[in-house]
């Protein structure tokens, strides 16, 4: 696909582009209890929710925490886990034996294959899991809720967190056509019209359908080389994936933390921070993108307790004015975040030509980070002029938006649409 940003023409794009087969949002007459499995970070979270026309009535939520083992252990385990969870859920709410529909977010890289397959391209951030790359997560998942007598669940969608933060959007407000999430990890999801896919071997008569970007991998096929520094690529390469996910981890919540201190650790060597040596500043994973959020905070506030905690935590001799070097760099390292993602939805805005976008946003960074939200308002108006914008924080919209989702399924069941056969492909042509 050619966004119309500076892919080169010579290289394939390393975009995926994926079909997420959700041809239509809510359309208010979704009733019903269902249940919902957000995986993605570190945190799993499993909900059970109630909607009476359209509406949210009732919400529940437990919170799991992956040990890293499982994140790069055996794939079975992993969603034995998961299943466990679920079952663990259930139980408390003396929900056991019932039948619902489960709606599962899945925040990787995958190619659906119908609403209800995902097959996992690769593994991101923070998990790498064996045996699980080339399969389908929902079957992998079935297989393990199937192993439990207490869980009578059919898993009917598998979405990306974009793709649920879309949804969720839509929920607010029904203008919104593109999903953000900028946490851990970055991606989008947008509205496309389905006659702008290339390759569409579907025969469904739907106007419409939501894509799910995988923005992560932009410039893996090297067209973004032009931005990468010296400290992109220390970050590389000490990420469990390397040579992977270029625009994520440019500015990813995963990878911030570790930028800004890269960045620190030059200028240490150079002299240019402390009074010599280079402390604990070249200790991968010691400053964290929280530091850099609230140094940025406390610059705001006229405070600088942080980054006064920061060197010390780093075991830098140091002066007052080295403060200023640390709250700097954190403003350019959240700089370059908030403008690369504000370029691409500025395409997108101009790509969607509705009156009025509003893009829905989720994840620790953009929630965080007391910066980015108006450098992004400042700078998408820059970008996609005559494009009026909303940005919307939903909530959560990972989790509830798989609920909505599993809701949009069963109607789309319910009446008739297919939602499991058709094979496409969503590499669209401009
Ligand atoms: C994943 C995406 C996901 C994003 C945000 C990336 O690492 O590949 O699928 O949407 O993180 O969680």
């Amino acid at each position: 696909m050619r966004l119309g940003l500076a892919e080169n023409p010579e290289r394939p794009s390393s975009l995926l582009m994926e079909n997420t087969f959700i041809p239509q949002l809510l359309d208010g007459t979704e009733c019903g209890e269902y249940l919902a499995l957000d995986l993605g970070g570190t945190n799993f979270r499993v909900l059970y929710v109630v909607l009476k026309d359209g509406k949210f009535v009732e919400e529940n939520v437990d919170y799991f925490e992956v040990p890293r083992e499982l994140r790069l252990g055996p794939g079975e385990d992993l969603f034995d886990f998961l299943a466990q969870c679920l079952s663990e859920f259930v139980q408390k709410r003396k929900l056991c034996g019932r039948n619902f529909k489960l709606g599962f977010t899945f925040s990787f890289p995958m190619t659906q294959k119908s609403l209800d397959v995902g097959i996992l391209v690769s593994w991101t951030k923070s998990f790498n899991c064996s045996g699980v790359v080339g399969q389908d997560a929902v079957s992998m998942l079935n297989k393990a809720i199937h192993k439990r007598d207490n869980l009578n669940i059919d898993v009917n969608a598998i979405l990306n967190d974009t793709t649920g933060t879309l949804v969720m959007g839509s929920y607010l407000d029904h203008r919104c056509a593109l999903g953000i999430i900028m946490g851990t990890g970055s991606n989008g999801a947008y509205i496309e019209k389905v006659e702008r896919i290339e390759k569409w071997l579907g025969k469904h008569p739907e106007k419409e359908m939501l894509v799910d970007i995988e923005w992560g991998a932009f410039g893996d096929n090297g067209v973004l080389d032009f931005i990468r520094t010296q400290w992109d690529n220390a970050v590389d390469e000490q990420s469990l994936l390397v040579h992977s996910y270029t625009f994520e981890k440019y500015y990813g919540g995963k990878y911030m933390g570790d930028l800004f201190r890269e960045v620190l650790l030059t200028l240490a060597k150079e002299g240019c921070l402390g009074k010599g040596g280079v402390g604990k500043l070249a200790t991968h994973g010691s400053i964290t993108t929280t530091t850099v959020s609230t140094i940025e905070k406390e610059s705001m506030e006229g405070e600088q307790a942080t980054a006064r905690k920061a060197l010390e935590e780093a075991e830098l001799e140091w002066e007052e004015e080295d403060l200023e070097v640390l709250k700097y760099v954190a403003g350019l390292v959240s700089y370059r975040g908030a403008l690369l993602v504000s370029l691409l939805v500025g395409v997108l805005l101009q790509r969607m030509e509705r009156p009025h976008c509003t893009v829905a946003i989720d994840g620790s960074l953009y929630r965080h980070h007391p910066r980015i939200r108006p450098l992004m308002e400042h700078l998408i108006a820059k970008f996609a002029p005559g494009h009026p914008f909303d940005l919307r924080q939903a909530h959560d919209g990972s989790g509830k938006g798989a609920a909505l989702v599993a809701a949009i399924a069963d109607r789309l069941h319910k009446n008739g649409a297919t939602t499991t056969t058709t094979t496409t492909t969503t590499t669209t042509n401009d």
